[in-house]
């Protein structure tokens, strides 16, 4: 099934363009673009949510330089986290359902020959798991089963993987670490839990099958953060420079509350320091 799923939902190979008017066409239409012919700088960066999403943009935080895992986040493995691609995921996960609907990842410097990104719409995978016994059962699970997306040292949060906005967009979550997702207790947890790692496991082998993206300095991926998932691969060269905006659009969900950032820094560190 799993292989079968991953061939329908084969990943996106997204449109390059230097418009920054029909880039933000292209990520309402089809999830995602590349953005090129942009200042490989963090000032670049710095203006890119205002850039794509214009006078939509309602809480865009300073970009992150993307380390193993981002600035002020939590190491996706301790050692060598290069040295290993990143699952698919969404970003802003740590947010709960109040994380950002855009994200953009501009590349300053790539590692030569690796690091590519893998960039697979979500709604795609829904749709081809939906049309298979086995995976429509995961698919209502995802719909259906409110799950705690708690990151450690966050405050709690719960939702369900797939949810719908009150603009009526369908979002989607889908974590990078194991640990920052879990089975509400119950009697059902286990089963739960089981569905969780299937999950995870359909995300995996799409990513296997996914083309891969290198951007070059100078190019931005821009994406629709509640319908497309993204990874990246090994890469050697420990220079490889991106920078990373969150941003949220006035047709997602509300900002929340409190000073934002590009990473998960406000959401893990005390909320009294984060006031401001
Ligand atoms: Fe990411």
């Amino acid at each position: 099934m799993l292989d079968a799923i991953a061939a329908i939902a084969a990943g996106l190979e997204p449109s390059r363009t230097d418009d920054p008017t029909h880039a933000a066409e292209l990520v309402a239409g089809v999830g995602a673009c590349i953005l090129t012919g942009l200042e490989p700088s963090q000032s670049s960066a710095a203006t890119l949510a205002a850039t794509l999403l214009g006078d939509r943009l309602r809480a865009g935080p300073p970009p992150v330089e993307v380390r193993e895992g981002g600035d002020k986040d939590p190491k996706i493995r301790v050692d060598g986290a290069h040295e290993v691609p990143l699952p698919l995921h969404t970003d802003g996960f740590t947010y709960g359902l109040d994380g950002p609907d855009t994200m953009v990842l501009l590349c300053e410097r790539p590692s030569e020959g690796d690091g590519a990104s893998t960039v697979v719409d979500a709604y795609r995978v829904l749709d081809a798991l939906a049309a298979d016994p086995g995976g429509a059962e995961l698919v209502r699970f995802m719909c259906d089963v409110e799950v705690d997306l708690t990151a450690p040292g966050a405050p709690p949060r719960r939702g369900t993987l797939v949810s719908t906005t009150p603009s009526g967009r369908r979002q989607v979550i889908v974590v990078a670490l194991r640990d920052h997702i879990r089975a509400v207790p119950g009697p059902l947890a286990r089963a739960h839990e089981h569905c969780i790692d299937q999950v995870a496991e359909v995300f995996e082998s799409v990513r296997t099958w996914a083309p891969r993206v290198h951007l070059a300095a100078g190019e931005a991926l821009c994406a629709d953060n509640y319908r497309v998932v993204h990874s990246r691969d090994a890469y050697h060269d420990l220079d490889r420079r991106f920078w990373r905006i969150w941003a949220w659009s006035d047709d997602g969900r509300p900002p929340p509350e409190g000073r934002l950032a590009s990473d998960v820094r406000y959401v893990t560190e005390d909320p009294a320091a984060a006031g401001g």
